[in-house]
């Protein structure tokens, strides 16, 4: 993207939505005929969700979560305005198919409610965890919401006026009605996967031309071979690039490819199609807009198996009617790099990756926007089991990103968050990826087999400005220098012959964590800016239970004592040198 896209974004910026949108991001027409909305948002770190309901109706209007899609064992709220103006709300339960009876303990608070242009609009919130035996626990599975409305303030039968739709409210993907318009494909061009394990195919491709800008809204996979395809990403190229290509990606055989580096879209094995959110489209055929990408295939070949075609790759839904803001990926993650390993024997072994925003203002001019987060798509290999994202501002943690405390490699889904998450020039993203080793016995080093490893976290943010990646690497060479390696393949026989127990193992992953990192951040030319800094104190995943009491997390004040390689780092590597 060019300096005029950049202002133009920054034209349109005044305009943004405001809190109203960036709370519940979330919406579903319930019927058919779009008489009923939900819009929803929440935030799994306070354990809050925020609904509104809108019907159309000046009666009475009810929504409920139901365990089957019938009124029984429903936990339902009903509320409206009567014609006086005073307005009526209550926390009720079905048991059976007659007026719900009011809760004991009302566990929802309505936040307003009105009515306008004969329609009721019910906003109201409740915790995610119930801890009423009345009320329905959310979840992240598919839940059947009920809704029903009357045609007066009555609350009495409402006969056909009602109607049930199964949402995912904390997991949620959405889908619009007609993906009939137009779209085009990427794919792998029937290609012959070779019989090793793994295999990075790249395409340079040429978008087809549109004449004008467009958006794409939607991106879904086309899988051939379920059991090959691991992970596919398309790639900006730098508007230097002018031809197509084929070839196997990182292998020093095309430069160019190197010379295409910013995802634009995403999706790995066990993930759908996504959709980006109302308010932002993936700008594409525009002045400012480049005309090759990039297609990354990862093949994961198991069985090493040759003469298989794959002819895999993305679908891409796209329309000439602009969203307000042009949506883009921003790349968090370590360093793909092999002289960072995970030792083998580790229970839980902690990598951490830091993203400086800072940077940015050494790569394009001010003022910055804010990055309004709508999406994260957390991707590690085979060893990963949580990941979380954490925010800083100030030296302090204010939220997490996102969080998967339950990684699994096989589900690797975009995710859209509860609320749309503000990112400010100066803040930092701190990447921890946590590791299970226990099954190996060798270092596992950071690479791009599914047996090597990997910690990133594509950030779908708006309004798109031009930075691709901010990426971080340990000093790794001063942790080899204290152990009294010449360099670093002296250092990795040490750490190869060497016993990997609970306390090496813990100390190793503070050495890493603990000492400075390389910040480097990187835009569609590849030029690129780079700063140290060091890994600040990520707090403890706030967990929801009953007794929790709803409000402000507690920011943790990112700790100086950690900043500094303390004195246990300094015992473990005097330890090393003296094996
Ligand atoms: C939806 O609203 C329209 C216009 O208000 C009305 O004609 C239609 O009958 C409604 N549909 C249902 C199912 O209530
Ligand atoms: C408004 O109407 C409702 C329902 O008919 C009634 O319960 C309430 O007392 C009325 N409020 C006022 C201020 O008249
Ligand atoms: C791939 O091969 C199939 C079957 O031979 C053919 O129908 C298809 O058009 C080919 N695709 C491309 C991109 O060449
Ligand atoms: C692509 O660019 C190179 C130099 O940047 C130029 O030599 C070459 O002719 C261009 N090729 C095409 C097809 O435009
Ligand atoms: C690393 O250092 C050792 C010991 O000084 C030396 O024998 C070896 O050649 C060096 N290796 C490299 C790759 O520089
Ligand atoms: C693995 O770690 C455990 C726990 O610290 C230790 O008892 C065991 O010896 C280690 N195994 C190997 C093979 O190093």
């Amino acid at each position: 993207m060019g300096p005029l896209l950049l202002v133009s974004a920054l034209l349109v910026w005044p305009l943004r939505s405001g809190a109203q949108g960036d709370q519940l991001p979330l919406a579903e027409h319930l019927d058919q005929d779009q008489n009923v909305t939900l819009r929803w948002g929440f935030d799994e770190t306070r354990d809050e969700i925020m609904f509104e309901l809108t019907v159309k109706t000046t009666g009475w209007v009810g929504l409920g979560f139901s365990p089957n899609g019938g009124m029984a064992g429903a936990d339902i709220v009903i509320g409206g305005v009567s014609p006086n103006g005073s307005t009526y709300f209550t926390d009720r339960h079905a048991v059976g198919q007659s007026l719900p009876l009011v809760d004991a303990r009302q566990s929802y608070t309505i936040l307003s409610l009105a009515e306008a242009d004969g329609q009721t609009i019910m906003k109201f919130q409740r915790s995610i965890q119930s801890c009423d035996g009345d009320d329905f626990a959310i979840s992240t599975s598919p839940i059947k919401l009920i809704y029903a409305f009357g045609l007066t303030d009555e609350i009495k039968y409402h006969s056909s006026r009602r109607g049930t739709k199964e949402v995912n409210l904390l997991k949620y993907s959405p889908r619009t009605s007609s993906t009939d318009g137009s779209y085009f494909d990427f794919t792998a061009n029937n290609f012959t996967v070779p019989p090793v394990h793994t295999y990075y195919h790249c395409r340079i491709v040429k978008l087809p031309a549109l004449g004008s800008k467009h958006h794409v809204y939607r991106i879904e996979p086309i899988i051939q071979n379920p059991d090959l395809v691991h992970h596919m990403l398309l790639y900006y190229c730098s508007p230097s690039v002018n031809e197509t290509l084929t070839g196997m990606c990182y292998s020093g055989q095309h430069h160019a490819f190197h010379m295409c580096m910013g995802a634009m879209a995403t999706w790995a094995v066990g993930g759908g199609g996504f959709e980006i959110p109302e308010a932002a489209g993936i700008s594409i055929g525009g002045d400012d807009d480049v005309s090759y990408y990039r297609l990354e295939i990862h093949y994961n070949n198991q069985e090493q198996v040759s003469g298989r075609i794959d002819d895999s790759g993305l679908r891409f839904h796209y329309t000439p009617v602009l969203r307000q803001y042009d949506a883009s990926i921003l790349s968090v993650g370590l360093i793909v790099d092999k002289s960072y390993f995970i030792p083998p024997n580790a229970t839980s072994f902690k990598s951490y990756a830091l993203c400086k925003t800072s940077l940015i203002s050494q790569l394009l001019p001010s003022p910055v926007p804010d990055l309004n987060i709508f999406m994260v798509m957390l991707h590690t290999h085979l060893a990963g089991r949580k990941i979380r994202v954490g925010h800083f501002r100030n030296g302090a943690q204010i939220d997490f990103l996102a969080l998967d405390e339950h990684y699994d490699f096989e589900l690797q889904q975009a995710l859209l968050l509860g609320k749309i998450k503000n990112v400010k020039l100066g803040d930092e993203l701190v990447l921890e990826c946590t590791y299970n080793t226990v099954d190996r016995t060798k270092l596992t080093e950071l690479g791009l087999a599914t047996t090597d490893e990997m910690c990133f976290a594509y950030i779908f943010y708006y309004p798109a400005i031009d930075i691709n990646n901010c990426w971080s690497i340990p000093d790794i060479g001063s942790i080899d220098t204290a152990i009294g390696a010449a360099n670093h393949s002296m250092a990795v026989s040490m750490y190869e012959s060497m016993t990997w127990d609970a306390d090496t193992v813990e100390k190793y992953q503070d050495a890493l964590k603990n000492v400075n990192q390389y910040v480097f951040l990187d835009n569609r030319q590849n030029d690129h800016a780079v700063q140290m800094g060091y890994i600040p104190e990520l707090k403890a995943t706030p967990s929801a239970d009953c007794r929790a009491v709803q409000g402000e997390v507690t920011p943790v004040a990112g700790s100086a004592a950690a900043h500094t390689p303390g004195i246990t780092l300094l015992l473990w590597l005097a330890a090393l040198r003296l094996l």
